[in-house]
């Protein structure tokens, strides 16, 4: 019998030697842990879909941002959920709105704290679309408006900049978001501001749970006429490939366990960095598949932000940031 002069297994003899041929990292710098504010006061309600998720009013940001601060943190993102909304989304560009408020709260709070703002209109219109709905004639179809949507879009990156937002992260997937909100920025003296585009944004199922947390479903149809069809690739790069060309300085690819193909091919076919989106369903069912005791959900969420970063992620944004800035610490003494 021959046996074998190459062995795979000498390299993972014990985890000494396992850490040192080990490929990629997962940092706590490398999270981005999102966070919803709400209007109201001594508000910290859990989101029922999303297990150790909140909703804070702004007299409970503190705590927060300090606990979240001493795990190591430095980067959120933040989500306001409105009290009022309207067919314009007014309370996502208002200067007095709660994302604006949030940030300048956070800021007062820990100015190192980087702060990226969610660019969308979403949480703020009535009917729950990004953008600006034009209905027809007969009042039976809609359509999501394009270039009338940019002119809000940039108004809300403006006053989200002026409010102290470290990095502006437009979601809506209007054509031509970059463009207009990166001549906005500029014209409005924030040059320095970065734009993390969600570039290569999916229309996915696996939102469900945010869309409960923001408040934020469609009231009618989809948001399939603008995010992108699940079951392609080629176009994901050119989606990417825009952006690009309009002035992204970070792209994202949204969602991220489904798409980690995504991921790999803008890491390869462009030099800006990468960044992930593990959105909130992929979130949940970790959560929910442990709490029947179904799965160790250490293990597998710490799998699945490490799978982030071999397929060429160079940030994440999770709502595990906190629980593996934890789990970081506890496995590196
Ligand atoms: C706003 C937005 C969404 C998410 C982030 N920004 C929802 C959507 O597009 O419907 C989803 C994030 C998640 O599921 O965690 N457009």
């Amino acid at each position: 019998m021959a046996f074998p002069t190459v062995r795979q297994r000498r390299l993972r003899n014990n985890q000494a030697i396992r850490n040192l041929v080990k490929e990629n990292h997962v940092n706590v710098h490398d999270l981005i842990y999102p966070i919803f504010v709400t209007e109201g006061e001594a508000i910290k309600n859990e989101i029922p879909s999303m297990p150790g998720v909140f909703h804070f009013s702004l007299d409970q940001l503190e705590t927060e941002i300090k606990e979240i601060t001493e795990l190591g943190l430095q980067s959120i993102i933040l989500f306001g959920v409105p009290n009022k909304k309207d067919d314009v989304g007014t309370q996502a560009y208002d200067d007095q709105g709660i994302a604006q408020k949030a940030t300048r709260l956070v800021k007062q709070i820990n100015p190192n704290l980087l702060v990226m703002a969610d660019t969308c209109l979403c949480q703020y219109t009535d009917h729950g679309h990004c953008g600006i709905v034009k209905k027809s004639d007969n009042g039976k179809e809609a359509v999501i408006e394009n270039d009338s949507s940019l002119a809000l879009l940039v108004k809300t990156a403006i006053s989200q900049a002026k409010a102290g937002a470290d990095v502006i992260a437009p979601s809506n997937m209007m054509d031509g978001f970059v463009t207009a909100i990166r001549s906005g920025l500029d014209e409005s003296g924030f040059e320095h501001i970065p734009i993390m585009s969600y570039a290569v944004k999916y229309s996915s199922a696996f939102y469900g749970p945010f869309r409960d947390a923001a408040h934020s479903s469609p009231q009618f149809g989809d948001r399939k006429t603008y995010q992108m069809d699940p079951a392609n690739a080629r176009e994901g790069i050119r989606e990417a490939e825009c952006d690009v060309i309009e002035g992204a300085d970070i792209l994202m690819v949204k969602p991220g366990m489904a798409y980690m193909d995504i991921i790999h091919t803008l890491k390869q076919n462009f030099d800006l960095p990468i960044a992930a989106y593990n959105v909130s369903a992929e979130y949940s069912m970790i959560k929910a598949a442990a709490e029947k005791g179904w799965i160790d959900e250490k293990a597998v969420a710490m799998e699945l932000l490490v799978g982030f970063k071999r397929a060429g992620a160079d940030m994440i944004i999770t709502y595990f940031a906190k629980d593996a800035a934890k789990w970081l610490r506890a496995d590196s003494v």
